[in-house]
């Protein structure tokens, strides 16, 4: 009895500092194996003289009536034009691209072209041809509904994606789900810098590799780690330089001056993108970028507020553990303040999701320094399962805080569906269940319409 009274003092302790275990750690275990990249065979570039490869799309304004189309031309400069029209329509129009390359050490980059078409119409199946005469490939892309309150949209969320027969996986899921209208991506795209010299090519099988869906809807980015590209032993100091040139982002749209950092609006959601290795301190151009962001976000416009990141800040897994802790420091408040609902973050090579916690107390001289249930808060999600070369985070920290509602060592994706300004539906699919099964799902209520309590909406099904 004694020892009863004991244990249960013992709980009430440890729940004050927030370590007893409360979520679920799930019991599923992935069976341990090596993630293979596959060999730069498996993605042969198109067929035809000069075909334009690695097409991706992503949105080309801060409204969703612009789409950015990316392509590679590898051995000339032209053709430099995009053809689009609707679907339902035969006019058709014309757009220019810009032409940029670049060398890194050895390698040197094809023509990679950028256009911007704008002033589409709202919710509308559009077509567009790359290439002329001979070498033509087609694509089509649908246009987000014009942004409102109860607009319903629903977006795959995937990071730390790699080229090996894991990232096949969970693209290939990806890819069966008819939902999925757009791609929110965390950051870490193709892991060329595992390689000898950050062999660049591998940059390349990577656009080959992910074109099946991101030629035909748009992939929301945000840089990782894997991105910075950094290499002074071989003369390259240009952090960002392939990813820089090879993935453009709206960001003047949203008065931002760096392409890491930008925002945009689609549908009901208003979506930030941070820069985790870019200078966010007081008075960098990040930090006052953010500062003039969150007034401008209208919940009665875009009630679904959205940050991506790349190192979470929430993370009870020994792999990069508090990596995103100086961040969370500099703008944990302003997410509270202003009613985040959502944060999604990779880097971190599992799944892991939050129950809605702050941690804003601390200040140097007070010690609280544990984070408290706030129905302010976001859900923290780490979703960098993508499933890359450097395979599984399969260490959680033990016993599982009371923060951490579900996590899982394994790879897979992210479905969110957006219902209307209170409620989206999330489910997580873990690549070696079939694409319907859900290991992880939950509804999430709107901080702004609806701050409820979700924690009995959760329905693990381990
Ligand atoms: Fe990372």
């Amino acid at each position: 009895m004694a020892a009863m009274r004991f244990t249960a003092t013992l709980c009430v302790l440890l729940h004050i500092v927030v370590i007893c275990n409360a979520g679920v750690t799930s019991s599923y275990v992935r069976k341990s194996e090596p993630s293979i990249d596959m060999p730069v065979g498996s993605f042969p570039p198109p067929t035809g003289n000069n075909a334009p490869e690695q097409v991706h799309i992503t949105q080309g304004d801060h409204v969703g009536r612009g789409v950015i189309i990316s392509w590679v031309t590898p051995l000339l400069k032209h053709p430099n034009v995009v053809t689009y029209w609707e679907a339902e329509g035969k006019h058709k129009r014309r757009a220019h691209s810009t032409i940029t390359s670049y060398r890194y050490y050895n390698y040197s980059s094809g023509y990679i072209h950028h256009a911007t078409i704008r002033n589409l119409k709202y919710d509308t199946r559009y077509f567009y041809e790359l290439g002329t005469h001979h070498v033509t490939r087609r694509f089509s892309f649908t246009t987000p509904p014009k942004v409102g309150p109860d607009v319903p949209y629903t977006f795959g969320v995937m990071g730390d994606l790699g080229q090996t027969y894991d990232s096949n996986q969970t693209l290939e899921h990806y890819v069966s789900n008819p939902k999925g209208q757009a791609v929110l991506f965390v950051g870490d795209l193709s892991y060329a810098d595992n390689y000898p010299f950050h062999d660049n090519v591998k940059w390349d099988t990577w656009g080959r590799f992910v074109e099946k869906s991101t030629a035909n809807q748009p992939w929301i980015w945000t840089a990782g780690n894997h991105e910075l590209d950094f290499a002074p032993e071989i003369e390259e100091y240009e952090p960002f330089k392939p990813y820089l040139h090879r993935y453009h982002v709206p960001y003047k749209a949203s008065q931002s001056t760096s392409p890491l950092w930008y925002s945009i609006k689609r549908a009901s959601t208003y979506i930030i993108v941070l820069s985790s290795y870019s200078a966010y301190g007081k008075y960098t151009p990040q930090y006052e970028w953010l500062s003039q962001e969150f007034p401008k976000v209208n919940r009665s416009e875009t009630p679904w507020l959205i940050v991506l990141l790349h190192s979470p800040w929430y993370n009870s897994n020994n792999y990069h553990f508090m990596e995103g802790e100086s961040m969370r420091v500099m703008f944990e408040s302003w997410f509270v303040e202003n009613k985040v609902d959502l944060v999604f973050s990779g880097h971190v090579h599992s799944y892991e999701r939050s129950d809605r916690v702050s941690n804003v107390k601390y200040n140097i001289t007070d010690g609280l320094s544990a984070p408290v249930k706030d129905p302010s808060a976001p859900v923290y999600i780490t979703i960098g399962d993508g499933g890359n070369i450097e395979g599984l985070a399969n260490s959680f920290t033990q016993p599982q805080p009371s923060y951490s509602a579900y996590r899982e060592a394994s790879f897979g994706h992210a479905i969110l569906e957006i219902k209307n300004r209170t409620h989206a539906y999330y489910t997580w699919h873990r690549n070696q269940d079939s694409e319907p099964v859900a290991a992880d799902s939950t509804w999430f209520y709107n901080r702004f319409w609806y701050p409820m309590d979700e924690t009995s909406s959760s329905t693990n099904m381990v």
